[in-house]
């Protein structure tokens, strides 16, 4: 099969490099993509990358159900097209094809990060990367019988139309891997509102340099190691409970992510990630579940953790 061959538009490839979009229409999902660029660029070949990339693999399994990455392989060499839609540095497509030489697999991005993923897994054979919106993929209906879209989905123009059209590309028996961000307490939803639109007044020097000092936030919250237990305030959506200082702040007021397995470097962009775009919706676990009714998909795995809800969803 040829990788052209899975488009339903003619595609000029160099390599393992195909273009099918440059800038988006749509302002806030110009502004996320350029977000995006500049975090991948900021991070690309950083020193403690792989340990964050170990890190994502391991919560991908749990994520999707897989209890091993021996069940991923199997279950993905079942697969012969598999679309890592939304792939950013591509790891995960280049993991994928690892475990599947025989598949062909798709990375698809719409930031600048698709050029570096094309060069570091060039020696990749059955890998190929895309600069395209997976809002509109210009691939085949039923062209790709496993879609991964880890972590990305909140952040295209409309998410329902989105998944509509990534579940659009399953035949039957296909199966489509998705993630959306949780809603948060109210002050928490409130603030995180608030920067999307602030994004625009903002550049990205100012958002890096929040985000250290969001980590450093996060890691002096930490370090003080205090548990107490919090009244419930449903009013405001706050969960009663022992918590953690960090964790209490985290989950209700704002995102100060610190994790002592990763480099400042890997945290900073963690907080980058969650301030800079414009485009990051998060869903209630009843609007997820309408997303894949409505497209009457049926739930072969669902996993529900404090930050989102993921699964997957068959044809
Ligand atoms: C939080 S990152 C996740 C990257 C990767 N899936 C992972 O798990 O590491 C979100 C990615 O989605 C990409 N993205 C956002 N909107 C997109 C769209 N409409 N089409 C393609 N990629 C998009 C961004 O450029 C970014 O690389």
């Amino acid at each position: 099969m040829n990788i052209e061959d899975l488009f339903g538009v003619p595609v000029s490839r160099t390599n393992n490099l195909i273009e099918v979009v440059g800038a988006s229409q749509h302002a806030n999902q110009q502004q996320t993509n350029e977000a995006f660029s500049e975090k991948w660029h900021k991070l690309e070949g950083r020193q403690g990358i792989e340990e964050a990339y170990a890190f994502q693999q391991e919560w991908y399994l749990k994520l999707y159900g897989f209890e091993t990455e021996e069940n991923l392989a199997t279950f993905l060499r079942s697969k012969k097209t598999i679309l890592d839609a939304g792939c950013g540095l591509g790891y995960k497509a280049a993991w994928f094809a690892r475990l599947a030489p025989e598949s062909i697999v798709i990375g698809m991005d719409f930031s600048e990060s698709v050029y570096q993923a094309a060069v570091d897994y060039a020696d990749l054979k059955n890998l190929f990367f895309v600069r395209g919106d997976i809002a509109d993929t210009k691939l085949n209906a039923g062209s790709i019988a496993y879609v991964s879209c880890d972590q990305v989905i909140m952040h295209t123009e409309v998410p329902e139309k989105t998944f509509a059209h990534l579940s659009s590309l399953l035949p039957t028996g296909g199966e489509f891997a998705c993630y959306v961000y949780a809603k948060k307490a109210l002050p928490r939803e409130l603030l995180d509102d608030y920067f999307r639109k602030s994004v625009y007044g903002l550049t990205h020097e100012q958002i890096w340099e929040m985000s250290e000092q969001l980590t450093e936030l996060g890691k002096r919250l930490s370090e003080l190691d205090v548990k107490f237990i919090s009244p419930d305030i449903p009013l405001l959506g706050i969960k009663g409970g022992e918590y953690d200082i960090q964790r209490f702040i985290y989950w209700n007021f704002i995102k100060c992510f610190w994790n002592p397995r990763f480099t400042d470097e890997v945290n900073n962009a963690t907080n980058f990630d969650w301030y800079s775009p414009s485009n990051a919706k998060r869903f209630s676990e009843a609007e997820f579940q309408q997303m894949i009714s409505d497209n009457t998909l049926q739930t072969t795995f669902f996993h529900r953790e404090e930050a989102c809800y993921s699964g997957r969803f068959a044809r």
